[in-house]
């Protein structure tokens, strides 16, 4: 038989490999790291998996179609969970289980196994998405199955092996890093009480207070609700997120210290950077404030909010989703133009935009009187808008 492994090369993913050859003993281990934007993990990756027991290790970079297919979707529809994460794990599972279901059709394998604990998100949104794409592969979750209980344990268990822990004691945060952000959870966050430890925790950003007195400007170009240029150059996906996180790391925006509800039923607190993110958001929405119409404007809150539901629950391949991004795309087709931001010791302050296709009109938001609108006609309006209120009041005058 043969399992393929969701590897990352941290904690829990080194114990799932001689865990899989102690239980699965008759079956070959197959090594996956989906490379979404995670960085230096990925260095000796492939000797350290075939050492612990894996019968090969694939790599496969997808971090172009992270970004277009996935992130960009999300971006144009504004999504944000509990009015703050920016999803930044949660939109990364659903590609990243994809590719292993990629990998185990074209390898023939009878189980995909991953690392995710039966407390998370994680597990939801990697077998949604295999159910979604290939019902008939099997699950391993061991998480739900070993007796381990704590990341303690797992050191303990990789200890008695003889397997090299990948991380020093006391620093064991459960992270999750990609191009679009880091998480961090565990530790003293877990008490809702503590104040996080910006000094110990940070590692894209600067906290605001140790970020420059001088404010940063960018400049972002989007054509239909997608980042082409930063200040002025053209840049390929990719390099824009990765100038942004820079900037936005350098002056200590988009830090977030949240208590959030996951989809099983508990509250989970948990720092989240995500400085190029925030920053293209924060553009993006300002673009759409001068080019979207009011009623778009109104329902595409309702469809952000729901947007940012299904990618959190790990409803990325459902038929809502689907549809809700075609309604997404059909606003953004006017949603083109350029924004400045001055970025300042935490905070994104707007510097103005413009667009060819600005709805907002001079001449008419002016308080210099011209032709396209005459003060005359709002009495006319007032009066008909206004009228169940005068109705109601009426009738109440005479009980
Ligand atoms: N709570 C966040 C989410 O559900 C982050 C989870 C981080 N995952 C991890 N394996 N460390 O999206
Ligand atoms: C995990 O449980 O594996 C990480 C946290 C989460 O999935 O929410």
């Amino acid at each position: 038989k043969k399992i393929v492994l969701a590897y990352s090369g941290g904690l829990d993913t080194t114990v799932l490999i001689p865990w899989l050859k102690e239980n699965y003993s008759d079956s070959e281990i197959i090594a996956v790291c989906v490379d979404v934007g995670q960085g230096k993990e990925t260095e000796g990756l492939e000797q350290k998996a075939i050492k612990t027991g894996a019968a090969k290790c694939i790599i496969k970079d997808v971090r172009d179609e992270f970004v277009t297919d996935y992130i960009y979707p999300m971006l144009k529809a504004d999504a944000v969970y509990e009015d703050q994460y920016l999803l930044g794990t949660s939109i990364a599972r659903p590609l990243i289980a994809k590719v292993l279901v990629d990998v185990a059709l074209e390898e023939n394998a009878d189980y995909i196994c991953h690392g995710a604990t039966g407390k998370g998100n994680d597990q939801i949104r990697f077998e949604l998405t295999v159910k979604a794409l290939a019902p008939q592969i099997n699950i391993i979750a061991p998480w739900r199955i070993w007796d381990i209980k704590s990341r303690e344990e797992e050191i303990e268990y990789l200890e008695k092996r003889g397997i090299e822990v990948p991380m020093k004691k006391g620093d064991s945060y459960s992270r999750d890093r990609n191009l679009w952000h880091l998480s961090h959870e565990g530790l003293e966050l877990e008490i809702p009480e503590n104040e996080a430890n910006f000094e110990k925790l940070l590692q894209l950003s600067v906290s605001p207070e140790a970020a420059p007195d001088k404010p940063t400007y960018v400049e972002l170009e989007f054509e239909k609700g997608i980042p082409v240029a930063l200040d002025g150059q053209k840049l390929s996906p990719l390099d824009i997120i990765n100038k942004l996180n820079e900037l936005g790391g350098q002056n200590g925006v988009g830090i977030i210290d949240i208590v959030e509800n996951r989809v099983v039923g508990m509250k989970s607190r948990g720092v989240y950077e995500t400085p190029g993110g925030t920053i293209l958001y924060a553009a993006h929405r300002n673009l759409e404030y001068l080019c979207l119409d009011k009623q778009t404007t109104a329902f595409k809150e309702i469809v952000r909010v729901k947007m940012a539901e299904l990618i959190y629950s790990g409803e990325w391949f459902t038929p809502l989703r689907e549809a809700l991004s075609a309604f997404v795309d059909s606003t953004q087709q006017t949603v083109t133009g350029k924004v400045k931001l001055k970025l300042y010791k935490g905070n994104i302050i707007p510097a103005g935009s413009e667009s060819k296709y600005s709805l907002y009109n001079e001449k008419l938001a002016s308080f210099t009187t011209g032709d396209l609108f005459s003060h005359h006609d709002a009495e006319g309006f007032i009066n008909l808008f206004g009228l169940p209120l005068k109705v109601r009041a009426l009738m109440k005058q005479n009980l």
